[in-house]
């Protein structure tokens, strides 16, 4: 356990991806608040509304979690995840940059911090974005949640209160020093 004085980064130093959750309701002010930090984070282009390129959908029914599981052996604790949300960028918002990947990802992630906050356990899944070989996979996806062509789909995040009794596999870090340069790659 990582402790330190400021609460975000010991928010940030001690998450870890959850996959057991237990079976309480997370309140919808609750996922609006974790949403409404999403939909804060930085992204590509002026402050305003038609660059926003993040959307959202919410995902609360059972058949549609399991049926995002996509028989996955490593995804069928999404079904009982209380609620996934969907990721998505709309891409009529973005013509210009092309760099909605990177808005989405940086609001995922403040929606990951924000629930933490909330004592909140989150899972991050791609959708395949770049992956030829699950391409089939991804139109199964788009199609379960009946998205237009100008919306991508760029990941799933559940969230669910936390399960104690869940067994995080140990977690190790590259060095800091292995990852970590000054001013250019060499040196
Ligand atoms: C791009 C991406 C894809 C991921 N896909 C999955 C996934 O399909 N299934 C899963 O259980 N976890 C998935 N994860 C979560 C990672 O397994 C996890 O973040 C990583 O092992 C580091 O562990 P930690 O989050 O506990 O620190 C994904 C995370 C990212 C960023």
């Amino acid at each position: 356990m990582y402790e330190d004085n400021n609460d975000v980064v010991n928010f940030i130093m001690n998450r870890r991806s959850h996959r057991k959750y237990l079976n309480k309701n997370i309140s919808d002010d609750i996922i609006e608040n974790i949403i409404n930090c999403g939909r804060n984070a930085p992204f590509g282009g002026k402050p305003k509304p038609d660059c926003q390129v993040t959307e959202y959908i919410i995902i609360n029914n059972k058949e549609t979690k399991e049926r995002l599981s996509l028989n996955y052996e490593d995804r069928q604790f999404i079904k009982d995840a209380p609620i996934i949300i969907a990721i998505l960028a709309n891409k009529d918002n973005d013509p210009k940059y092309e760099e909605y990947i990177l808005s989405s990802a940086l609001s995922i992630e403040n929606m990951i911090i924000a629930a933490e906050s909330f004592g909140i356990g989150s899972c991050v899944l791609s959708c395949f974005i770049n992956y030829q070989k699950h391409i089939k996979d991804k139109e199964i996806s788009r199609e379960i949640l009946k998205l237009p062509d100008n919306i991508e789909l760029i990941a799933l995040l559940t969230l669910g209160y936390k399960d104690d009794n869940e067994e995080l596999p140990a977690k190790e870090l590259r060095s800091y020093k292995e990852v970590v340069r000054f001013n250019k790659y060499d040196n």
